[in-house]
């Protein structure tokens, strides 16, 4: 195994997380060299000699062999990831609006540069399903993808249906326990879930789409009267992305809340679990389920791409590769 020498961007919620999980995993040789962050005021947890402001310093240090990229802004992350691919270091990454803006770059960056790019914790933080479409699924058997691939609407979701909290109230103890974005519109507005969607789509139907391409609803407009119908009829309400292959071989892809009844496994998926179903022509079904967001369990994703980086795992991509002409449909089948 490589030994691995890191270049840490970010020290938030999920990078002061993978500090404890990595000091808590003797077995991996891995060490954080230095870690680059933007305010030089904030408090932090450990001793500022462990920081740097200027972002070359990791970069440009040939010593660090991976930098894990884990900042909120979605644009200078794919600067920081793609000047370090250039410069040959494998990255990991959480950030879920970075690789869906920029899929087909980041795609283009990591052949040419011939490194690895890896973000098991961009898409439902610790389950690991990156890792499974990539590995298990052929392109011909999976038929559909389905799941609740955001933490902080089913955590609101949730409290407001089993705790008759308000959605305010809900949404800032999401926001508190760090589960939240720093901008909480792309979590209730279906934005989040739609990037995940994105990346779920290219790893399962190898189909690279635009987030413009997909249709997202979030859950900023369910009121008391969605609420009372759902108690009433002994259902709850999950916000849904899906992916799937119609009849005419099209594909179907958006996010949604939906009614959903006992008999459908994502009605056991609450608080800040994700869920994901896939359909397999030969398998039947599977069910994903793990931590949808929060400092540990997204941290353990990372820690698992940082480990598979020192046997030199990378996503071949296949389905992409492989991949007949789909067409991506607009089609929306609202089944409740
Ligand atoms: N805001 C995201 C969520 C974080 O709530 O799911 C994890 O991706």
């Amino acid at each position: 195994r490589k030994k691995l020498n890191i270049g840490l961007f970010g020290f938030g919620c999920v990078g002061f997380g993978l500090y404890e999980v990595l000091d808590k995993t003797p077995g991996l040789k891995a060490n954080i060299k230095n870690i680059c962050v933007k305010d030089k005021n904030k408090a932090r947890e450990i001793g500022a000699e462990n920081f740097t402001f200027d972002k070359n310093d990791i970069l440009n240090d040939d010593d660090i062999n991976v930098v894990v990229e884990l900042i909120d802004d979605a644009d200078a992350a794919f600067e920081i990831v793609s000047a370090a691919l250039k410069k040959g270091k494998a990255v990991v990454s959480a950030n879920k609006k970075m690789v869906a803006e920029h899929f087909t770059e980041l795609l283009e960056l990591q052949r040419e540069y011939n490194v690895p790019l890896l973000y098991e914790a961009a898409c439902c933080a610790s389950m690991p399903i990156i890792r499974n479409l990539e590995e298990y699924y052929d392109n011909d058997l999976l038929e559909s993808i389905e799941g609740i691939v955001n933490g902080s609407t089913n955590y609101i979701l949730t409290k407001t249906f089993a705790e008759n909290l308000s959605y305010e109230e809900a949404l800032k103890q999401a926001q508190d326990k760090g589960f939240a974005e720093s901008n909480p519109i792309l979590d209730t507005g279906g934005f989040d879930a739609k990037y995940k969607l994105l990346i779920l789509l290219a790893h399962s139907f190898g189909y690279i789409a635009n987030p413009t391409d997909i249709f997202n609803i979030g859950i900023d407009n369910i009121g008391g009267l969605e609420l009372k119908y759902a108690r009433e009829k002994g259902l709850k309400i999950k916000l849904v992305a899906q992916a799937f292959k119609g009849a005419n071989g099209n594909l179907s892809a958006f996010v949604i809340p939906k009614f959903v009844g006992n008999e459908d496994r994502l009605f056991t998926v609450d608080d800040v679990f994700n869920g994901i179903i896939t359909k397999t022509s030969f398998a039947d079904t599977h069910f994903f389920v793990g931590r949808g967001a929060g400092a540990h369990p997204t941290a353990s994703a990372v820690l698992s791409d940082i480990s598979a980086l020192s046997y030199d795992y990378r996503y071949e991509y296949k389905k992409i590769y492989q991949q007949e002409d789909l067409v991506l449909s607009n089609q929306v089948s609202l089944k409740v």
